[in-house]
């Protein structure tokens, strides 16, 4: 297995280049299930998530073709996918591939919309808590399928087709929301959806969706409204720009101190990031195509934040704002409300000498006025990058283990950060 070593201490100057969405590409890429056409994705990020999915939705029947370099175009511009699903050669989605990515469960309501009938595994354990699928089960009976649960296995029949229906979630989930969209664009009648996600990953896929031919009232607002067809038809789509990744640059660049513009980042996508990165006492600026940050000498203030639904502080950079207030001057409390156990990078940090006390769901971070490296653990994707970010400020050596978690979502980021200057390479595996 890889591993990633880093020598802390250098500043970070130059440009990065934000890759497409791995939030957004995953259930686009699970939309092209719903049309027998061809769905032409384009900035699909590099990563090993991506791969996954790749092979689940072709053991589906879809055929994906990435097409080659374009003149002229960017050497780190993402790759062009051509997925098409001309027909559904199997509506089970098995446990081995299931159980590898959560987001894979997501093809239940694509499958039942177009075939009126699916077989997924259940996601089974994940490393940051139970993460139900209740809401998802949800959706769908009140889209009119029957659903059984047997040997592991979600059967959802729904003979007719699907038809539209009310679904209220009493609270806010991602997925539930993707696949309730998903499903009711092919149902029969009228959908809403209450309290949906506003993510923007969901604008995309529904923006996407539009595209398609699908009827969608609300894209981007909680109430969502659609009028379903019979079917739907290709299209040409480009995916958002990451802002988990763009959120973590930053914080890389706000601990290490200097100046970094984040190329291709969209700025409106990150408020609640940017402001409690601002009230730690680092730069965040509108730059041209994309957003600047800086730190010069300046110490970092403490800043309480707290895990909400978009638009609020996402869950997905809870890690790394803790590596960031680490080496706060004064204690800061991060509250994590969206899962239960997001905190396994606090042992981690711990190891190179920060000073963290867990009360609940909260996490009571003192800054420290210095970090060592150490031999550390990457536990899940975001809490490796908290690593990364704490050893680029950290004192000597630190060797990241178990960096396949890392390469689910970051694609080459040893090459983004030492292209700024950071010490930071790929050990390869025995
Ligand atoms: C998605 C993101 C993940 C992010 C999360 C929250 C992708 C591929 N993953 O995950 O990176 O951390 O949103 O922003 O986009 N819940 C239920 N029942 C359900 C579904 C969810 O109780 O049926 C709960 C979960 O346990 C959690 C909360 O709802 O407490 C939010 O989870 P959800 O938004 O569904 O997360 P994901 O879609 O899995």
């Amino acid at each position: 297995m890889d591993k990633i070593r880093i020598r802390g201490g250098n500043r970070l100057n130059g440009s990065i280049q934000i890759s497409g969405a791995k939030n957004a590409a995953l259930p686009l890429m699970i939309v092209s299930l719903l049309t027998p056409e061809t769905l032409t994705l384009s900035n699909v990020p590099r990563l090993a998530d991506v791969r996954l999915l790749q092979r689940i939705l072709q053991n589906h029947g879809v055929d994906i073709m990435i097409a080659g370099k374009r003149p002229g175009q960017n050497g780190q511009a993402g790759d062009v996918k051509q997925l098409s699903a001309r027909t559904i050669a199997d509506t089970t989605a098995p446990y081995d591939l299931v159980s590898k990515m959560r987001a894979s469960f997501w093809v239940l309501g694509p499958l039942l919309g177009r075939c009126g009938e699916a077989k997924v595994s259940l996601p089974g354990g994940c490393a940051i808590g139970t993460r139900p699928v209740d809401m998802h089960l949800l959706a769908m009976e009140k889209l009119g399928a029957e659903i059984a649960i047997e040997g592991g296995y979600v059967i959802a029949r729904a003979k007719d087709g699907l038809k539209g229906g009310q679904i209220a979630f009493d609270k806010v989930s991602v997925g539930a929301t993707h696949a309730a969209l998903m499903a009711a664009v092919l149902a029969h009648g009228d959908t809403v959806i209450d309290n949906a996600a506003t993510e923007p990953e969901i604008g995309d896929v529904a923006e996407c969706l539009v595209k398609m031919g699908a009827k969608i009232e609300g894209i981007h607002t909680k109430t969502l409204k659609i009028t379903g067809v019979t079917s739907l038809h290709g299209a040409e789509h480009a995916v958002i720009a990451d802002r988990i990744e763009t959120g973590t640059y930053a914080m890389c660049a706000g601990m290490a101190g200097g100046d970094v513009t984040l190329k291709g980042a969209n700025p409106a996508h990150l408020g609640a990031v940017i402001d409690v990165m601002r009230d730690a006492g680092i730069t965040v600026e509108a730059a041209a195509g994309g957003i600047r940050i800086y730190r010069n000498g300046n110490g970092l203030a403490p800043v309480n934040v707290e895990t909400q639904p978009y638009p609020g502080f996402p869950t997905d950079c809870q890690a790394q704002f803790m590596a960031l207030m680490t080496r706060a001057h004064g204690t800061s409390m991060i509250r994590e409300t969206i899962f239960e156990n997001r905190f396994m990078h606090v042992q981690e940090l711990a190891r190179l000498g920060a000073d963290i006390h867990l009360h609940g769901d909260t996490a009571e971070v003192r800054g420290v006025a210095k970090l060592t490296g150490a031999p550390v653990m990457a536990t899940d994707l975001r809490a490796s990058v908290s690593l990364v970010i704490a050893a680029l400020a950290a004192e000597g050596e630190t060797m990241i283990n178990r960096v396949y978690h890392l390469d689910r979502g970051f694609e080459t980021l040893e090459e983004k950060l030492s292209a700024c200057g950071a010490d930071v390479a790929r050990i390869a595996g025995a």
